[in-house]
């Protein structure tokens, strides 16, 4: 485990955990339909050639390969993709996005959800995957702002008081291993500066109340994150209080910021002088 983090210290949850399969569930349900719906605004069609950094449970990528199919193509990374499976038009590897090489003026597409966050080099990766678009491609960036996460109906004062010091320690965790939480709001500038143009931010909130995607995914986090949770401060019975009010039919709470931002290659980009000249 300490060499396993030490390999990859920007990234707090783990495929290889069994935590990981309800991991990606839970994103699946909870932001899948704002990703596609951002994806399929690009005109994402047959013949594509896509990208998607840090798959995951590989939703989004089989939803593209469906798009691109019959004689387009996808590939899937992630630096564990153990839960990623091949199928016509969807090509899965084993890559890490901070180390490893990307080819260049590639892909009409790229995608990454919620993994630049976690990672301390998000800048540098950001820059690796404008240059992997062909010129006049896509770049879809999804990534939360967990800064406004309020709690909007709990039985009492103390409930209320348990549940923000949960969010403040997930918060925490996240900073001490070089995550930004707060990413989301940061990715237009960010995506302006590494070249790209029509940066187009948008951004979605949920209810995370009993039943919904979003509120099962902070009580799954009180599962995966247990260990740094703990070791950030919270005791294993606030943990088990805290997952109760999290079951409670009457609690209701705001969930952070989802940011989906879109951003294009230019066709023509200026040279080193400051003139005009052609991406090859
Ligand atoms: C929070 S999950 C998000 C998964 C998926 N993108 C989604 O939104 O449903 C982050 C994913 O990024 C992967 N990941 C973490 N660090 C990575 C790296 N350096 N290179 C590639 N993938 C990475 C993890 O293994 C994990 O599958």
């Amino acid at each position: 485990m300490r060499q396993r983090l030490a390999e990859n210290p920007g990234y707090v949850f783990d495929n290889t955990t069994v935590h990981s399969r309800e991991q990606h569930h839970c994103l699946t349900a909870a932001y899948d339909p704002m990703t596609l719906e951002r994806l399929a605004q690009t005109g994402v069609a047959s013949g594509w050639r896509c990208l998607e950094i840090g798959s995951g449970g590989g939703s989004v990528a089989r939803w593209l390969a469906e798009r691109v199919a019959p004689t387009g193509e996808v590939v899937a990374t992630d630096i564990d993709p153990r839960h990623l499976t091949e199928r016509p038009c969807l090509t899965v590897a084993k890559h890490d996005v901070v180390t490893d090489p990307l080819p260049s003026a590639t892909f009409d597409l790229v995608v990454v959800r919620l993994v630049l966050q976690h990672l301390p080099q998000r800048l540098a990766v950001l820059g690796k995957l404008v240059r992997s678009l062909k010129p006049g491609g896509w770049l879809q960036i999804d990534e939360l702002d967990t800064a406004y996460e309020p709690p909007l109906l709990t039985p009492d004062e103390r409930a209320q008081e348990l549940y923000e010091t949960f969010l403040r320690t997930k918060t925490a965790v996240m900073r001490a291993a070089g995550g930004d939480p707060q990413w989301g709001r940061r990715v237009p500038a960010a995506m302006r500066a590494a070249g790209l143009t029509g940066v187009d931010p948008q951004l979605r909130l949920q209810l995370r109340h009993a039943g919904s995607a979003a509120l099962r995914l902070q009580l799954h986090l009180t599962h995966h994150l247990q260990d740094r949770l703990i070791t950030a401060g919270m005791t294993e019975q606030q943990l088990d209080e805290v997952r109760a009010l999290m079951r409670d039919p009457s609690f209701c709470a705001v969930s952070s910021v989802m940011y989906s931002v879109h951003g294009r290659r230019p066709r023509q980009e200026k040279d080193g002088k400051g003139g005009k000249g052609v991406v090859s």
